[in-house]
């Protein structure tokens, strides 16, 4: 028996099928002007013209209706840190320093799991109030932190990774686990979490600064011995951090050699940044399947660099490719505003990112590189039901300048992406039930 509605959207229906830097911007996407998605289980069951769908609905069953609104997936944010949240707009400093003065003072009060739940619950929320429904996220090193972040998940059934960040050395004593706690207590938290529901557990070393060879060694074994897990870490990011990474690490070839060696490059691994490599760095990247994370609010707040989108894509060793907010270094949580800067990056590189390939990024492309394309990131029967309800009349500026885009979609997603925030974010649904509404 085909499972029963439970309700349906109705609006402008968008969603990826392809890169369109590859497949071309209108082979890339479906549009359906006038659609109707029907959910059911958490799912969407069908989608298609509203005027074929309507009449077959279940009598009673709750339409929300959305005229004039897009409807796509739910955003993806790849690389995101919980803890962050009250480092956001600190002032002044490079990564280094930024580390040191801020994200480290912040980080220690999550020792207290009660701060930690207070803060993941607002965190979480934050991100739905902003259109994503799913994001690949660091805690701190505190094992309740990473139980806090979960519980607050599984309560609101999003679809999230997470992990205990390592880190046993180059920090305070307060931040500081070793190789064989970090082992353990990530083991723990993976037999508890990973798989439970929609949780995903990812072993995060924070960065090859923070970990010994002893640490890394054992995030290598931890991803040996469970294979479904993700791996996600900080590469290339800054010039300061590249020449600490040479000094701890004098025998890798490269700072993706040091991450290499010890067997942590592969699909399920998530490399935040990767602005500064070499040749011989991205044909390993390449090769070995991983991720490399554009991070545009935090690159250029942290005033660490340009990421190479082009080279990203060099089809001798193509890299596959996420785009996150990285707050707190990123300055928005909002996948709009962090695709608005993007395109000034590749702008100051002499390039265009085309409003398709950005919105195409956001949604398919970030669920393509956590290698979740079958759960979500896209709308088609089957796929769980998050979704994003869009309005690009959603301030005075963004209305009057609607006026003028005629009906035109890439105008009106490249007016989303430049002007468009979470005032933008009309409703947000996570698995078929709305957990947010603008007032
Ligand atoms: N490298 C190591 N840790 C961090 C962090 O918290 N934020 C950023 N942007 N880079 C890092
Ligand atoms: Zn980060």
């Amino acid at each position: 028996m085909p499972a029963k509605a439970e309700r349906a959207l109705r609006g402008r229906l968008l969603s990826f099928l392809d890169d369109p830097a590859t497949a071309g911007a209108a082979a890339s996407h479906s549009y359906v002007e006038d659609g109707l998605l029907v959910i059911a289980e958490g799912r969407i069951a069908r989608l298609g013209e509203a005027k074929d769908l309507l009449g077959a609905l279940p009598e009673g069953l709750p339409v929300d209706h959305y005229p004039g609104d897009l409807i796509l997936p739910g955003f993806i944010d790849p690389h995101i840190h919980y803890p962050q949240t009250q480092v956001i707009a600190s002032y002044g400093t490079q990564l280094l320093d930024w580390l040191e003065r801020y994200a480290f003072v912040e980080e220690q009060k999550f020792a207290d799991p009660d701060h930690a739940a207070r803060v993941a619950a607002f965190f979480l929320d934050e991100l739905l109030r902003n259109g994503t429904t799913t994001a690949a996220v660091y805690c701190t090193v505190h094992a309740a932190s990473v139980e806090a972040f979960f519980a607050e998940s599984a309560r609101r059934n999003t679809r999230m990774l997470a992990g205990k960040v390592l880190m046993d050395r180059g920090a305070p004593a307060g931040l500081l686990d070793r190789a064989q706690s970090g082992y353990d207590e990530s083991k723990a938290l993976i037999a508890r979490w990973q798989g439970r529901g929609r949780q995903h557990y990812a072993v995060t070393p924070r960065f090859a600064v923070t970990s010994s060879p002893a640490q890394l060694e054992a995030a290598g074994a931890l991803l040996r011995e469970q294979p479904e897990v993700y791996l996600q870490t900080h590469l290339a990011e800054n010039r300061r951090e590249i020449e600490t990474v040479k000094a701890l690490f004098p025998e890798a070839k490269s700072y993706t050699d040091v991450y290499d060696r010890f067997g942590l490059l592969g699909p399920r691994a998530l490399f935040g940044h990767c602005l500064h490599l070499k040749a011989a760095e991205r044909r390993r990247l390449s090769e070995s399947g991983s991720v490399a994370v554009f991070c545009p609010t935090s690159n250029l707040f942290i005033g660490s660099g340009l990421f190479d989108l082009k080279a990203a894509r060099d089809p001798r060793f193509p890299l596959r490719c996420g785009l996150a907010t990285d707050v707190g270094g990123g300055t928005s949580y909002s996948l709009l505003r962090t695709l608005g800067e993007a395109y000034k990056v590749q702008q100051l590189r002499g390039r265009n990112l085309a409003p398709f390939e950005a919105f195409y990024l956001a949604t398919l492309g970030n669920a393509r590189a956590l290698g979740l394309e079958a759960e979500i990131g896209s709308l088609g029967p089957g796929r769980e039901a998050d979704l994003v309800v869009l309005d690009a009349g959603a301030t005075p500026a963004m209305a009057h300048r609607r006026e003028t885009i005629a009906g035109d979609l890439a105008e009106e997603l490249f007016l989303l992406m430049t002007l468009g925030d979470d005032r933008a974010v009309r409703a947000t649904y996570v698995a078929g039930q709305r957990l947010h509404e603008r007032a």
